[in-house]
């Protein structure tokens, strides 16, 4: 479904990206992890042609994604959307707007300049909202919602487009344990039950062996790890990060409580 090819992406004399390589098979739940500076971000905008790549292909259901141009890469942005750490919300409009935002893109100038929404895209950013756990705050400044709520209705957002891939940078990095735990939740959900493929930056160990069927470690460009959670050992670890003997795994934790609902299956077996 997924091929990356090689992909390098140059600034000045350093690559942030270098000769980079994988293939996802299915809609999995891929973590990517690595240090400050190790090119996580610069993949991910690479994947949504916000940032254009020096080299290489990314083949989606085998088609050069970064070969398209105009409308079809307009498309391609589409079925693939992006959350971000800060929620990158308008936090003075409502939550119903922000997530209608979602298609922004589909509507014509008219439309925009009046604030035209059809009924039938209202009723489904509506539902995508009850999905989530948040209708009730639909008709709420987006600023007035806590941290999780925000990047809940981001999701929502998301979810508008109907994207097939859903890529997340640091999607909980701003959120404390509990909130942490909602969203990452939330993504898994959309990944098992709707078959969308998550491809997510996380900065720390515990959550991405927590949610992930697949994790890719970087350093300085490269891939240097790329295998399921049970593979990622404390010594593993440590060389990703580029960490001594002293490397201490409670520093890259987000500290999501051990027992909870809907995952405990999946977090048993990684423990056992
Ligand atoms: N627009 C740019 N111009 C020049 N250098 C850049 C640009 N964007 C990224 N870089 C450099 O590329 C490297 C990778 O940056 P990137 O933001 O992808 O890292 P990251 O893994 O996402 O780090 P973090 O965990 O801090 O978010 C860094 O050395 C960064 O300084
Ligand atoms: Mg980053």
């Amino acid at each position: 479904m997924l091929e990356v090819r090689n992909v390098t992406r140059v600034f000045g004399q350093k690559a942030a990206v270098d000769d980079i390589s994988f293939t996802v098979e299915g809609p999995a739940f891929v973590g990517i992890i690595g240090r400050s500076g190790a090119g996580k971000s610069t993949f991910l905008r690479i994947m949504n042609r916000l940032t254009d790549a020096s080299s290489g292909q990314i083949l989606v259901e085998g088609r050069d994604i970064l070969a398209l141009r105009g409308s079809a890469q307009r498309q391609w942005q589409s079925d693939c959307a992006m959350i971000f750490q800060q929620f990158n919300l308008v936090p003075r409009m409502d939550v119903v707007s922000n997530v209608l935002h979602g298609i922004l893109n589909r509507r014509s100038t008219v439309q925009t300049m009046f604030n035209l929404w059809s009924q039938a895209d209202i009723l489904r950013a509506l539902s995508i909202l009850d999905r989530l756990g948040i209708v009730e705050q639909a008709p709420k400044r987006a600023e007035a919602l806590s941290g999780g709520q925000q990047q809940r209705v981001a999701i929502a957002r998301a979810l508008m487009q109907d994207p097939k891939i859903i890529l997340a940078d640091e999607p909980i990095a701003s959120l404390d344990p509990m909130n942490a735990q909602v969203v990452m939740d939330t993504l898994k959900r959309i990944n098992v039950e709707d078959g969308r493929m998550v491809i997510a930056n996380l900065h720390t160990l515990d959550t991405a062996r927590r949610y992930c069927d697949r994790v890719i470690g970087m350093r300085d460009g490269r891939i240097v790890f790329d295998g399921t959670p049970a593979q990622l050992s404390t010594g593993v670890a440590r060389d990703i990060y580029g960490a001594d003997a002293s490397f201490n795994e409670a520093a890259t934790s987000t500290a999501i409580p051990a027992d909870h609902g809907p995952d405990d299956a999946y977090a048993a077996k990684m423990l056992a």
